[in-house]
């Protein structure tokens, strides 16, 4: 049988970091920290060997859509495909930051959602049989869910929503905080919010379909939020330390051989979230 493979996108820090942290101690196969930046990763990488760890490193900007097929293409080409797919890349401005919100909109919808969901276009068709696939999304996007039109709800909520209505939707979202429209078209003010309400429900779908077309292979995919962790992009007041965050998209990403459930749902703190 071939070495199994984990990988940990945006892992040079954060959650992300701690995530990777974790597989090397608990994961039985090669784990890769990636970054977009080289330098920052291989730093991250001489930190966790400094504790003894061995992570194996990978380039990856998930805004780059040449430096995700060639990512995709290595872990085909040198395992056969993975086995454990951690999308934990993301990205949040400052309360404070006083870029103009459609800008704001644009930008962070792009690597949350948009980005995230390249990767998953590319690596989904190489997960292997048994594999395991979280998407870290936040509470933020189920509480902005809340705060969005009764229509928006259903839209989200509904389990015939396909992965272009889901995505015309988020354009939407980015077209009318250009235009000012956003209340008209019901959404809440929080760029963020609604690209992790997007990832979330981009991973139920995803989880659908895999179910749907691959029923035998006993993947499971599932969004989680790692809870308020001390990061760079939560700040030192959050309760969680990077390695209590990493405990949620761990446990999902290490579910037993034969396990069926949880598969497309929202955990938190290892239990499934309503929806
Ligand atoms: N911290 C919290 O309380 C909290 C709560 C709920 C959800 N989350 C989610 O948890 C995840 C990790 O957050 P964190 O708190 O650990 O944030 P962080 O400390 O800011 O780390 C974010 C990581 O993502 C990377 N990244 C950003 N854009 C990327 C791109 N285009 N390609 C590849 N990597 C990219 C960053 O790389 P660089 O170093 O190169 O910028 C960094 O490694 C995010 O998805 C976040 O939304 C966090």
């Amino acid at each position: 049988m071939s070495t199994r493979v984990a990988i940990v996108t945006g892992s040079n820090k954060g959650i992300g970091l701690a995530i990777v942290r974790a597989l090397c101690k608990e994961f039985q196969g090669d784990v890769y920290l990636t970054s977009r930046d080289c330098g920052r990763g291989q730093a991250a990488v001489e930190s966790l060997a400094s504790e003894g760890l061995k992570p194996k490193f990978h380039q990856l900007d998930i805004n780059d859509l040449s430096s995700i097929t060639t990512a995709a293409k290595y872990f085909k080409d040198t395992y056969g495909g993975v086995d454990v797919l951690i999308n934990n890349a993301g990205i949040a401005f400052k309360e404070a930051d006083t870029t103009p919100f459609a800008v704001q909109a644009e930008v962070t919808l792009k690597t949350n959602f948009f980005a995230t969901r390249d990767m998953l276009t590319h690596f989904l068709p190489i997960i292997k049989a048994g594999g395991r696939v979280v998407n870290v999304s936040s509470f933020v996007g189920a509480r902005t869910l809340n705060r969005c039109s009764p229509a928006l709800q259903e839209r989200f909520r509904s389990e015939d929503l396909s992965e272009e209505e889901l995505v015309g939707l988020m354009e939407r979202f980015v077209e009318e905080a250009k235009k000012g429209e956003l209340k008209q078209g019901g959404w809440p003010e929080t760029a963020y919010g609604v690209s992790k309400t997007g990832l979330t429900a981009l991973s139920l779908i995803h989880a659908r379909q895999l179910s749907k077309e691959r029923p035998g292979e006993k993947i499971l995919l599932n969004a989680c939020c790692p809870g308020w962790v001390r990061t760079d992009m939560a700040g030192p007041k959050a309760t969680k330390s990077p390695d209590e965050g990493a405990e949620t998209p761990v446990y999902l990403a290490l579910l037993p051989p034969g396990d069926s459930q949880p598969h497309g749902r929202f955990v938190s703190d290892k239990q499934v979230q309503p929806w």
